[in-house]
């Protein structure tokens, strides 16, 4: 297969994770170069390897993969809609870029014949957009709910189960390398909220704007609340819903909910994520495993990596189709 060459964008908890795993196994790709902001920092590569110059790279004809995992949501799509526009295929892990604006990259991935991959962007480790986008074409999709944010997570089941306080939660799940540098992100919902209309434009062909969507995060949740919770044995989780609503219409919301013992979400702790997919004939399907961390989320982007080797894209296949379900401009909220 064809040597891939890669020009990675971010070297953080991801860009790190990944290098890592690319490190363990002969894979037929190399890291050329890198992208970084701050030359100051000490870095575990050869010098040589980065750059703090974007052109550097995108203006190399011999690097034909792009993988993008920068922090800076504005920056990034710069990076990608340059790099898509000069034929070269794209991979990133960027929620709130690619979510708000995943119309314009789906055409200009058409208009240039580029692919731009993101499973490392949704749930971490869980291979949940491929599976929308590919197993579900014939099935009638219910709703998509579950846990898609690590660090609300993490801090909720250490608020549970080990009695810790808010804020020593989140600076653990801080430095674990799971939260957002702004964690407003995370725990307002947003995060999720960005999953999960990335989602849905794969299951269900809506294309909403993320500002459209409803979103309330954990962070005013009192005592008062995990206290009740506790008393009926439920827990608290972080709930994104994409839920058919009548024959045309799909509702998105992110609300923290009551979970009871027997839902799926009940045991998913920490930093793991968990997705439930509901299906009219093959009901409940529950997709697990670790949504946040270097390495998890650096082997969603390796697979991605791979997928472009056999030239994989999306094809948004009811987006395309227009299966009777509304499209951005017919979206209604209706919680
Ligand atoms: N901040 C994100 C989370 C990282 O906590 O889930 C993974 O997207």
């Amino acid at each position: 297969s064809t040597k891939l060459t890669i020009g990675l964008f971010g070297f953080g908890v991801v860009g790190q994770g990944l290098n890592d795993i690319i490190r363990t196994k002969d894979l037929n790709l190399e890291i050329k170069k890198i992208a970084i902001k701050n030359p100051e920092k000490k870095r575990s590569l050869p010098e040589e390897l980065f750059t703090t110059d974007a052109s550097v790279i995108l203006n190399d004809p011999e690097i034909n993969t792009i993988v993008e995992l920068i922090n800076d949501a504005d920056a990034a799509y710069s990076i990608v809609k340059a790099a898509l526009k000069s034929g070269k295929n794209v991979v990133s892990a960027n929620k709130k870029m690619v979510a708000t604006h995943l119309e314009e990259f789906l055409h200009i991935q058409e208009q240039y014949g580029t692919s731009l991959l993101y499973e490392g962007a949704v749930c971490g480790s869980i291979p949940i957009i491929r599976n929308l986008e590919e197993y579900y074409d014939n099935e009638l999709l219910y709703s998509i709910r579950g846990i898609f944010n690590g660090s609300s997570n993490y801090i909720l089941s250490k608020t549970f189960t080990e009695n810790l306080d808010y804020a020593t939660a989140l600076k653990q799940a801080q430095d674990l390398g799971f939260a957002e540098t702004d964690p407003i992100l995370d725990v307002g919902g947003f995060d999720a909220k960005y999953k999960l209309v990335i989602a849905a434009s794969h299951a269900y062909g809506v294309l909403p704007n993320p500002d459209d969507v409803f979103n309330i995060g954990i962070q005013n949740l009192s005592s008062k609340d995990i206290q009740y919770a506790k008393e009926k044995n439920y827990k608290i989780k972080l709930v994104p819903t994409a839920l058919e609503f009548g024959e045309r219409q799909v509702v998105l919301y992110v609300l923290p909910k009551m979970i009871k013992a027997d839902d799926f979400l009940f045991n998913v702790e920490n930093e793991y994520n968990g997705v439930i997919v509901q299906a009219a004939f093959a009901d409940q399907q529950f997709f697990f495993g670790k949504g946040a961390g270097g390495h998890p989320t650096g082997s969603a982007v390796l697979s991605d990596i791979t997928a472009l080797r056999y030239e994989y894209k999306y094809e948004y296949k009811k987006y395309r189709s227009n299966k009777g379900f509304i499209l951005s401009n017919d979206y209604q909220l209706n919680v």
